[in-house]
């Protein structure tokens, strides 16, 4: 018995220690980063320079596009349309009068299979049109605010099953609440749209479930290679909220801003360059896979993201695993797709697993895009220090602390809104 238990443990001290020396180590020190150089932001395959919006727009951003959606997130594989919507709540009244509450299920549907999409709807009182941050949230519509009339998952606490009052419990009313400053956007003036992002496909490494099995041909349970992976899927259901708030008579559709942090800054950037109705796109703490540049390796890298979340993207984008150089993008590019739209990075000083400097330099080098547009870009060489926010048409904060969304991040969102929606 001994003898077997200690061969067993030599085996397992053997593999380990093989993949240890496989994986490389997380850089932490900006003196490790490799030497790269970046794909050519404006120079097509076939070598031709983009001098105007419009080759950029004819030629080289579909190329950089569909390298995007084939190699990286993946491609939705059909259409869907909304099947309908049912309002559930609507509260004229809400935060001591401060706001219209309103909660609604959009209903998706392909042959008999069907996605429920439980919204929340928070716009300032009063019978305004009002522009809004359109965004996923991680825990639960009920975790955003401690509004006792928002629903879980669509329903009251009393029609809850067991299970999903285990899941309540665990993710808590109002929990979350530091994360929305959601009296501070109404104060001024936008309304805030959010849904749990596990109601579109949720977070774990299992296709079976989610809006993907609704495209499924007979037989097929996994996206093909080239297909949609998670982040796409979250993607994909932002534009399905945008058809949406298009109808929605107290919306300004023309201005939705649409905000996520990490996970959902990368799904935010994701779904900006391929929906042109988001008029600005916020990316907070969105690191490897977002908005900083593969090529630095700092950080989370390429292979840590496919290897701790298989199902994110595309099954394509696990051939640059420890592989980098071989993209013919790098993720200056997919913040450059969103231009001339005002687009913001933020990071956060202490969270080096997200690459800060790497995030900056990737919205710096989309700058020439924007400037095609005579937009304003980012100019300044060095990363500018903590708590100095730049707002051209690109934005750009350093905030001081950790992965995280705080009221000084909101504050600097709302002005970079205002700044963008306000003045015209
Ligand atoms: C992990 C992951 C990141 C991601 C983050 C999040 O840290 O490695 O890529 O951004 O989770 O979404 O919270």
């Amino acid at each position: 018995m001994l003898q077997r238990i200690l061969f067993g443990l030599i085996v397992f001290i053997f593999f380990y220690k093989l993949n240890a020396q496989r994986a490389t180590p997380t850089i932490i020190d900006e003196a490790d980063v490799p030497p790269y150089e970046l794909p050519q932001l404006l120079i097509t395959l076939s070598g031709e320079k983009t001098n105007t919006p419009s080759d950029w727009e004819r030629l080289r951003r579909p190329e950089i596009h569909s390298y995007f959606a084939n190699q990286v997130y993946g491609v939705v594989p059909g259409t869907i349309e909304l099947f309908g919507v049912e309002v559930l709540d609507y509260e004229p009244s809400a935060l001591s009068g401060q706001a219209i509450r309103k909660q609604v299920n959009l209903y998706f549907k392909k042959g008999n299979k069907s996605l429920t999409m439980p919204l929340l709807i928070y716009l300032p009182a009063g019978n305004k049109k009002s522009p809004v941050f359109l965004a996923y949230n991680f825990k639960g519509n009920h975790s955003i605010n401690p509004d006792s009339a928002i629903l879980i998952n669509g329903k009251k606490e009393i029609e809850l099953s067991p299970e999903e009052h285990k899941k309540f419990n665990k993710s808590g009313r109002g929990g979350r609440t530091s994360r929305w400053a959601l009296e501070r956007i109404i104060h001024a003036g936008y309304g805030l749209v959010t849904i749990d992002y596990n109601n579109v496909d949720p977070d774990k490494n299992d296709f079976s479930d989610g809006v993907h099995k609704l495209f499924y041909k007979d037989g097929q349970n996994a996206p093909g290679k080239n297909e949609w992976g998670s982040l796409s899927a979250w993607a994909w259901g932002l534009s399905r909220i945008m058809d949406f708030l298009e109808t929605e008579v107290l919306v300004d559709h023309k201005k939705v801003i649409l905000f996520g942090h990490s996970r959902l800054g990368k799904t935010a950037l994701w779904a900006g360059a391929n929906d042109h109705r988001f008029g600005i796109v916020i990316s907070n703490n969105s690191g490897c896979g977002g908005a900083a540049i593969s090529r630095r390796r700092f950080g989370e890298k390429v292979s840590d993201i496919n290897t701790n979340y298989p199902h994110w993207f595309a099954k394509n984008f696990h051939k640059f695993n420890e592989n980098e150089t071989e993209l013919a993008i790098d993720q200056h590019m997919l913040i450059a797709l969103i231009a001339p739209r005002p687009v913001y990075v933020a990071s956060a000083s202490q969270d080096s697993w997200a690459d800060p400097r790497g995030e900056f330099l990737a919205a710096k080098e989309a700058s020439p895009v924007y400037e095609l547009y005579g937009e304003k870009g980012i100019k300044m060489k060095k990363m500018p220090p903590v708590n100095t926010p730049f707002h051209g048409t690109i934005g750009y904060h350093l905030r001081e602390g950790k992965h995280d969304v705080t009221d000084y991040d909101w504050e600097q969102y709302i002005k970079f809104a205002d700044q963008h929606f306000k003045s015209n």
